[in-house]
């Protein structure tokens, strides 16, 4: 770890999340160096940062199965302030605990108001991607922090879909994915419809496709977050009915956990291509760029 040099800022990777930190870093101009974590057996953390920070510091960490991670970026924020941060942001291109935004039953942890006033306590500003906001339509509201940036992962979506399916039909698989697939539909001037969802517990989804021309065309599901993967097949099952060309899932954060992966492809899904906010194999598409602007900018 090599002291931050003078008069540039620095942003702290972990270990968990090194080479996109890393590439962000360097695309928006900063020094780099990685924080060190120890786990003892006792499953407490040791983290280390370097002896001596500038006055900007950014911690990047995506937030995905974030218990412990939440505990070492509280260290680590605070210990930054000891070693002379002044204003420190942090880029967590996947916000965790944003989709309990209610007590859905009485005596439930409003999770989301909770976590965000938390990362608000250490952080000067938070930037992400696609942050799960249903209830709350500004992040400030979910994590009032001085300066909360939500950016989207459309235009990296947009560019990475350029050229590499003929035609493509866009589809969203709820009403709240409409904000994805209507901006990247805009951008490409491609066609989109957005179908209904019901879902009656965490693996039982039901998905109706609206009134539309599938048989023989590339279908494109949009959605930000793949997590049971329940979504996504309902939605496969479906256009597969119809006789589509081929089926490609677009998703920012995959979670896809335990059998997700599986439930998707068992629906006719060809391709699965998901960002970088959560490090997985069906990584495709990079937000360095979308994030390294937020960060140059002074807000
Ligand atoms: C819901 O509103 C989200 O946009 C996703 O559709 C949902 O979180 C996906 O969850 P799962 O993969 O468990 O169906």
């Amino acid at each position: 770890m090599s002291p931050a040099k003078d008069g540039r800022g620095l942003l702290l990777g972990f270990p968990d999340y090194a080479d996109p930190a890393r590439n962000l870093a360097a695309a928006a101009g900063l020094d780099y160096a990685e924080i060190a974590v120890h786990r003892f057996p006792d499953g407490e953390s040791r983290i280390r940062l370097p002896a001596q920070l500038p006055g900007r510091v950014v911690i990047c960490r995506s937030l995905y199965q974030p218990n412990d991670k939440l505990i070492e970026l509280a260290l680590a924020a605070a210990t930054a302030r000891e070693l002379g941060a002044k204003h420190l942001t942090l880029a967590a291109p996947y916000l965790c605990y944003m989709r309990q935004d209610k007590a859905f039953h009485p005596g439930e942890a409003v999770s989301q108001r909770i976590v965000g006033k938390f990362l608000a306590s250490h952080f000067d500003a938070l930037i992400t991607v696609d942050p799960h906001l249903h209830r709350v339509s500004r992040l400030g509201d979910a994590v009032p922090a001085r300066r909360a940036v939500a950016l989207a992962a459309t235009d990296a979506m947009a560019a990475y879909l350029d050229g590499r399916l003929d035609n493509p039909l866009l589809i969203g698989p709820d009403a709240e994915s409409r904000q994805w697939v209507a901006a990247i539909a805009r951008r490409k001037r491609l066609e989109f419809y957005v179908a209904h969802k019901e879902r009656a517990g965490d693996t039982d989804v039901r998905v109706a496709l609206p009134e539309a021309g599938y048989q023989g065309r590339h279908v494109v599901l949009v959605d930000d977050i793949a997590s049971t993967g329940r979504t996504l097949e309902a939605a496969g099952r479906e256009l597969g009915k119809h006789g589509p060309a081929s089926v490609t899932v677009m998703v920012t954060h995959a979670l896809f956990i335990s059998d997700a992966l599986e439930h998707i492809r068992s629906a006719g899904v060809d391709e699965i291509w998901s960002s970088d906010s959560i490090p997985h194999p069906t990584n495709r598409i990079k937000l360095v760029e979308t994030m390294a602007q937020a960060l140059r900018d002074p807000g």
